[in-house]
């Protein structure tokens, strides 16, 4: 898969230059320099050798297959030249040059006439637009990029080529080592999804970073992640994302979507660790690559400085780790060796005067608490420290154990031998203790979701037949939006327990309609216009005798009329008064990139004012929806508070369920909400009070 990308026995450069300072040259030179042993063929008509090369006038003169061309000519020679690839059956071709897509109209429509042919032609391509790629294992470097990673684990893709020259700055001043590096330009066939399908089989690479501004195909993007998480980490940063495309939404979970969640949510399902800063990226890679995953949450602090162990233990409480309990034996081991002074309980603090000595002695024996799944070692340059000897010391315990030992030496001068020491040794180190903490929270996060047992997909009976005539009959009518009763249809169709409920268009049918369902009831007003019932004037409740439904059946009518006199009334809905729930929102949305999301939250301000609300795309499986529940601020609320008994929140993961089958089911659907779902005591169920369903042909 993308093979003769990454190891091809012989590269052609097309736009190969003698100029110094053309990327031609730079191209060639950066082939010829860094150890590729195939076969390289200059291309340049005017030519006959460069850099030591014998140079073709073309494709054709070519005696022999070539694997791979890299091409370099200006924007209106590529065509001819991937026409020159096609007749010589080159079927990887990386397009280094700019001026297409990117540039507006013009270039996309030259972009598009380019993909159709190499289509065509079988031809492959990364690119246009782009750096190049890098494989240390071939030794090969056909990019203008300024220099070669050393050879390392990590696999490297980005949509910036910009940013993968950033990236290898950064590794060759760390000493990190990359196995491979593609900039994907335009993405014009190639995208990330292979890259990381082909990332995820290649052996050299152990963990794969990513920089996206945006995905080509979700689902299919979502499912190579699913797979490749499962064996190798994903890192990524992700840019660009905003809430735009929320702002025309007329439903709760429309106007709270958005890419961001979107991309949260997709990320989350398919196991992908997600940075939300170059630092962060860097920082996770480096701790990534070098050191095991912890075991568990248990995480011990060795400090010199009680300042920088407290920073340590707060950003541990924001963080999915926790302060390990130390054994008494650990406590009593470190005692016969520390002042009386020091404190043997995390985080462990080793006080200013330690030594060298002193740190080993005690990491040596905290290493041996099984009840510990990580250490982090905090150091501050006091005059007491020599921090290269406390370095070397960390490096040696560090090879001689299966957990993560990460450091954060904070300072500059003092500190700047041991931290390169760290990094020739591969010890992830950062500067201060919070990054240390979060690449570590990263790893556990990453853990657990390697870890999760396989996942459970329910599949509920439902009418869908009963769904799609009412849809069509909508679509008849030109409507979009349908009325509460259609509403009530839909998820009735889908087991959704609904209210008693009746249109009355009169008073007496009101009348008629409480006594039947018996009193207390809610009125609601039935109408196809109105959206916003409640601050329209449309609801009521608590109705609890007859005249109270004779004059909310007046106020709400002509509350109606008045304030939205266009609108179309069929009636007053008179519905059953749900008793005492917690009441909650869940939707339907549909996001560009990766189709139908399922939102949940808290009803009210929780979702209103806080915007309290998680996000996942559907179809969800039984875990996505549990954790979904869990990801909202307010789920203790849910569990219950001050004596208040927990609300049924397997019957929210069952509505969550049938809400995503349905939105899998329908794509018509473009926007749902039910709102509220009021969700009785456990045990008791949920019952959907009200809901709103927008459809789109
Ligand atoms: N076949 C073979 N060689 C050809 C050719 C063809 N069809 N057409 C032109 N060439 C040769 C030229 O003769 C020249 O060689 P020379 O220096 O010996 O004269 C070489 O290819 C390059 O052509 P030139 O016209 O000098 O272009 P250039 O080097 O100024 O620019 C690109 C070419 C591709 C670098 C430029 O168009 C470009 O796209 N630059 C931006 C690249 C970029 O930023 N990519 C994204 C990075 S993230």
């Amino acid at each position: 898969m993308l093979e003769d990308f990454f190891s091809p026995s012989s590269v052609a450069v097309v736009g190969a230059s003698q100029n110094p300072g053309k990327i031609g040259y730079d191209i060639l030179n950066n082939i010829l320099r860094h150890g590729y042993a195939g076969a390289v063929y200059p291309i340049n008509p005017k030519a006959q050798e460069i850099l030591g090369c014998k140079a073709y006038a073309d494709l054709a003169s070519v005696t022999s297959d070539i694997d791979l061309a890299v091409i370099a000519v200006p924007p209106s020679a590529v065509m001819g030249v991937v026409e020159q690839c096609g007749k010589k059956k080159v079927d990887s071709v990386v397009i280094i040059t700019a001026g297409f897509k990117e540039i507006g109209h013009e270039g996309a429509l030259l972009e598009e006439q380019m993909a159709v042919r190499a289509r065509e032609l079988d031809i492959r391509v990364v690119g246009p637009n782009c750096l190049g790629i890098i494989d240390t294992a071939s030794c090969l470097n056909a990019s203008f990029a300024a220099g070669m990673p050393l050879a390392g684990h990590i696999g490297f893709f980005s949509q910036s080529g910009a940013l993968c020259v950033a990236i290898l700055d950064w590794a060759l001043g760390e000493n990190v080592g990359f196995s491979r590096f593609v900039s994907l330009g335009n993405k014009m066939d190639i995208s990330e999804t292979e890259v990381l399908l082909s990332m995820g089989k290649d052996d050299n690479t152990r963990v794969i970073l990513g920089y996206l501004e945006s995905i080509e195909d979700g689902q299919r993007f979502m499912e190579a992640a699913k797979q490749v998480s499962k064996t190798k980490p994903i890192i990524i940063i992700k840019s660009g994302t905003t809430s735009a495309g929320a702002k025309a939404a007329s439903s709760h979970t429309g106007a709270l979507a958005g890419s961001e969640h979107a991309y949260n949510a997709a990320f989350k399902q398919s196991g992908i660790v997600r940075a939300e800063s170059m630092r962060a990226l860097f920082g996770y890679a480096m701790a990534f690559a070098n050191q095991p995953l912890p075991k568990g949450p248990s995480l011990a602090i060795i400090t010199n400085s009680g300042g920088p162990g407290i920073l340590a233990a707060d950003a541990c409480d924001r963080s999915s780790l926790h302060l390990s309990p130390i054994r008494k034996e650990t406590a009593d081991r470190l005692r016969e060796f520390l002042p009386p002074t020091a404190s043997v309980y995390n985080p462990i603090d080793i006080i200013g005067d330690a030594s060298h000595e002193r740190y080993e002695k005690t990491l040596a024996v905290v290493l041996k608490d099984e009840l510990i799944h990580a250490v982090l070692i905090l150091l501050t340059p006091t005059a007491a420290v020599n921090a290269e000897a406390v370095a070397r010391g960390v490096v040696k315990l560090a090879e001689d154990t299966d957990k993560p030992v990460i450091t954060a030496f904070m300072g500059e001068k003092r500190v700047r031998q041991a931290r390169k020491i760290f990094q020739d040794h591969a010890i992830p180190t950062y500067d201060y203790p919070e990054d240390a903490i979060s690449a570590l929270d990263a790893m556990l996060s990453y853990r657990t979701w390697r870890e999760k047992p396989e996942r459970q997909f329910r599949h509920y009976e439902a009418d869908t037949r009963k769904v799609r005539e009412i849809f069509a009959s909508i679509i008849k009518q030109h409507r979009h939006d349908l009325i509460e009763n259609e509403a009530r249809e839909i998820l009735k169709a889908y087991g959704f327990r609904l209210p008693d409920s009746r249109i009355a268009r009169t008073t007496k049918e009101a009348v008629a309609a409480a006594s039947d369902i018996g009193l207390p009831v809610v009125m609601k007003i039935a109408s196809p216009d109105v959206l916003h019932k409640s601050d329209m004037g449309g609801v009521r409740v608590g109705i609890e005798t007859t005249t109270m439904v004779e004059d909310a059946f007046f106020d709400i009518t002509s509350n109606i009329q008045q304030r939205q006199p266009e609108a179309r009334i069929l009636g007053v809905m008179v519905q059953e008064m749900i008793p005492q729930g917690k009441e909650v929102i869940l939707g339907i949305t549909r996001d560009i990139q990766f189709g139908p999301m399922v939102m949940f939250g808290l009803g009210g301000i929780y979702v209103e004012v806080l915007k309290d609300v998680a996000f996942r795309i559907a179809p969800l499986s039984v875990e996505s929806a549990d954790a979904m529940i869990r990801d909202i601020r307010s789920f203790p609320l849910l569990r219950g508070v001050r004596g208040e008994a927990p609300a049924d929140i397997d019957a929210i993961r069952d509505a969550l369920l049938r809400l995503s089958q349905m939105a899998v089911d329908f794509p018509e659907i473009i926007e749902a909400d039910i709102n509220p779902l009021l969700v009785c005591p456990e045990g008791q169920g949920a019952v959907a009070v009200d809901a709103r369903i927008t459809i789109h042909e």
